[in-house]
Order: C-alpha cells, then sequence, then structure tokens
C-alpha cells in the first residue's frame, strides 16, 4: 500500500529534493504529504511548492518555550497522518514525546559514519580527528543523539586536501543516494529492527 511519508526539514532542504527526486521516478511506493519545517525562511519551502507538496510551517521563533513548539510540532504531525517521518536536515533535537510517538517510524539522515562524530559539525569533526573514511547513516531516531539503529551507511575517502567544504559536498552526494534508498526500503516493508541492528530483507 501506498505509504504517506512527511519530510522535515530545518533549511536548503538538498536531500528533500533528492526524495522528491525518487518519487516522481517511481522509485519510491509513497506520497509526500507534507514539508514539515521549523524555518519559515527554509529554502525547502520553495522545493516543495515547485513540487507541489503542502508545505507546514511550524516557526520555532513564535513559540515562548520549547515545550511548546514541541507540542506544535507534534500536533502537525499527526495532522498528517504519516506511516513514515523523514528528518533531512532537521538541525534541533527532537523531544522525547515525538520521538516515542514515531518509534520505528521516523528516520535521519546524519553526515558521519556513526556512532562517529555525533551531533553539530561532523564533517568537521571527521576532519580533526583525521578518519581517512567519511560518510552518512541513516538511522531509526530514538532518545539518543543520533544514535539510533543503522538502516544504512555509504563511505567517501577523505583527501589530504580536504576541507569542511569539500568533504561535506562529497557527503552529501552519498547523503543523497542513501536517503531515498532508505525511505524506499521501508516503504517497501524491507525493515525490521532487531535490537540495535536493522536487518534488510532483499
Ligand atoms: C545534511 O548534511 C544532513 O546530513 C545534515 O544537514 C544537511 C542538510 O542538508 N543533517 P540539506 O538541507 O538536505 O541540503
Amino acid at each position: 500500500m501506498t505509504k504517506r511519508i512527511v519530510v522535515v526539514v530545518s533549511g536548503r532542504g538538498s536531500n528533500f529534493q533528492a526524495i522528491i527526486g525518487a518519487l516522481q521516478r517511481g522509485a519510491i511506493p509513497a506520497d509526500c504529504v507534507a514539508l514539515v519545517t521549523d524555518n519559515p525562511k527554509a529554502y525547502a519551502i520553495e522545493r516543495a511548492n515547485a513540487a507541489k507538496i503542502p508545505v507546514v510551517i511550524v516557526d520555532y521563533g513564535a513559540y515562548a518555550t520549547r515545550e511548546l513548539y514541541e507540542q506544535a510540532l507534534l500536533a502537525a504531525l499527526k495532522e498528517q497522518n504519516p506511516d513514515l517521518v523523514v528528518l533531512a536536515g532537521y538541525m534541533r533535537i527532537l523531544g522525547s514525546a515525538i520521538v516515542r510517538e514515531y518509534a520505528g517510524k521516523m528516520i535521519n539522515i546524519h553526515p558521519a559514519l556513526l556512532p562517529s562524530f555525533t551531533g553539530l559539525h561532523a564533517q568537521r569533526q571527521a576532519l580533526e580527528h583525521g578518519v581517512k573514511l567519511a560518510g552518512c547513516t541513516v538511522h531509526f531516531v530514538d532518545e539518543s543523539l543520533d544514535g539510533g539503529p543503522i538502516i544504512l551507511q555509504r563511505c567517501v575517502r577523505v583527501l589530504d586536501d580536504d576541507d569542511e567544504d569539500t568533504l561535506a559536498n562529497r557527503i552529501l552526494i552519498q547523503e543523497h543516494i542513501a536517503l531515498p534508498e532508505a525511505v524506499r526500503l521501508f516503504c517497501e516493508d524491507r525493515l525490521t529492527i532487531e535490537g540495535r541492528s536493522v536487518k534488510v530483507r532483499m
């Protein structure tokens, strides 16, 4: 059955665009029923408009407290009745009510080979550590920071003359492959979480 997916972003939305492309090619059996953003200036809004995907703005700055913002975000998500929530460059830590509501139904893309380099500036952390391989991870979201069960990872070599931008750009190319692939696997019911592992049925 066609799944309902909601994508949540804070900014540019190039990963969202990669999902739109895969949906338009018929590569994922799903409808993107909404783009949800905490940022009224997010460029992703233009991408959603161009693809005729409804936009829901839950403006972080419009709420007096983080708790009120989280309540509004949860209400906005519930209204869409999603089978899958995709965090694609959502730059805030989610509160536990939302994480619990969507346990096993929410995935995130992180620009590092987890469990290394969680949190912000993952590519900078990788360079500073001197690793030779970097990459991206798509994982289920749990209450830990970037710590949920891993669905898939893709890696890139770190070059001697890389700076944060060149490395981030090379990783981003892999993100644009990994995230639509993980969404497809979820929407085709191929993923099973077993403890810390995600089994992928081929
Ligand atoms: C990506 O690198 C993603 O992994 C990270 O934030 C960036 C978002 O890029 N969490 P975009 O908005 O998808 O272009």
